[in-house]
């Protein structure tokens, strides 16, 4: 009976459950658990054809994410767990908002408008993701809507002054909605109470496959890039812009991962595979732009990313080694790889790349798109 396709859209709001009759996508929420004193919970956004992302408050963290496979059969595509333990216990950034400021920056310091900033070195000598307690680990605020599209949850938290060593108390904002077009768009916003760097990114671990015992290694990538940011030993950009051609960073053309990642390419080598930022093709900075396209050729699962932001940081899960063991899901070597859409690593430190510095009065916007689609 083709009545079970037509699914009554219950929406969960609060306590209060509406049901909207015509529209096919659906937002719920559910307890997740505590962090600490704070309560988290979990939102499930569907849309007409069943893909389903479920989002955390903890990290603002997506969660799982179902998209078809060419067959039409929905599996989870990025890493994650079903409890909230293993995400306290400590995992990788895994489906969450990073920031203040995504990605190094390097001996975690910085100048700004003549003083300087120490920030927490928790990656070596230099700061990453925010530091030791980034917006990864922090319980956002959250609202769910529903637009003319889609189900739409917007996640909110106010980083104070000081916070981390960064200056100004920074309102952001991330929020996500899961469109009936089979998009999930992401946008950020923040705005600040003094000058600070703001960088804000998705960690999601992406696994096309949709089975996390298989590794990534024969996805097909392709980057919208003709340059790279190389990166010293510590992965910090050395501020040269490399052409790719004629490399293994060279992802023009569809490669599949595995292709080229064990050459003997010094970069590789302090990447320990890739995990290097790319500086994406763009006729004006701040223009919606195709940034990558990835496939997995046995599912025919394709993921096409665009966004406004000028770089993107392709990273192999060259870190994954079967921790943690939460849940009965253990994650190994390679099994996902992250796209970052993002600006460039360090800039706080680099003049010669886009300013990250968001001031007083200004408002700091950024959108990445995610369209879930399937090869022929
Ligand atoms: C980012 C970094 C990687 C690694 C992961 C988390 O993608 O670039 O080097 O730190 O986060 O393991």
């Amino acid at each position: 009976m083709r009545g079970s396709a037509i699914v009554a859209v219950l929406v969960v709001i609060g306590l209060s459950a509406v049901a909207s009759a015509g529209t096919p996508h659906a937002i719920q929420k559910a307890p997740f658990g505590r962090a600490g004193e704070q309560p988290v919970e979990i939102y499930t956004l569907t849309n007409a054809h069943g893909i389903e992302v479920r989002v955390m408050t903890y990290g603002a963290a997506i969660v799982s994410l179902k998209t078809p496979d060419r067959a039409g059969q929905l599996k989870n595509i990025v890493l994650g767990f079903d409890t909230l333990d293993p995400y306290l216990a400590g995992v990788p950034y895994f489906g969450a908002t990073v920031g203040r400021y995504a990605n190094r920056i390097a001996n975690g310091r910085f100048t700004l408008d003549g003083k300087s900033y120490q920030l927490p070195q928790n990656d070596g000598v230099n700061s990453l993701h925010g530091g030791r307690q980034g917006f990864d680990k922090r319980v956002w605020s959250a609202r769910a809507n529903q637009s003319a599209h889609g189900a739409v949850l917007r996640l909110t938290y106010v980083s104070a002054a000081g916070e981390e060593g960064y200056p100004g108390a920074l309102t952001a904002h991330v929020t996500y909605q899961l469109a009936d077009d089979d998009t999930l768009a992401i946008d950020y916003e923040a705005t600040t109470t003094a000058a600070t760097p703001v960088n804000l990114a998705n960690h999601a671990y992406f696994n096309l496959t949709g089975d996390p015992t298989h590794t990534i290694l024969d996805h097909q990538l392709s980057l919208n890039a003709d340059r790279y940011t190389p990166v010293d030993a510590t992965l910090i950009p050395t501020g040269e812009l490399r052409a790719v051609a004629g490399s293994a960073f060279d992802f023009r053309a569809p490669y599949a991962i595995g292709k080229r990642i064990g050459d003997a390419d010094e970069q590789l080598q302090r990447g320990h595979g890739y995990d290097h930022n790319w500086v994406l093709n763009k006729p004006q900075p701040g223009a919606m732009t195709l940034a990558a396209l990835l496939s997995d050729p046995d599912s025919g699962r394709l993921l096409e990313i665009r966004t406004t932001q000028p770089g993107i940081q392709f990273y192999s899960g060259n870190f994954l080694d079967g921790k943690p063991a939460g849940s009965g899901s253990v994650f190994q070597y390679r099994t996902g790889l992250c796209l970052e859409t993002q600006h460039f690593p360090d800039s706080p430190n680099q003049p010669a790349f886009a300013s990250t510095i968001l001031r007083p009065g200004q408002v700091y916007s950024e959108k990445t798109l995610l369209a879930f689609r399937t090869l022929k």
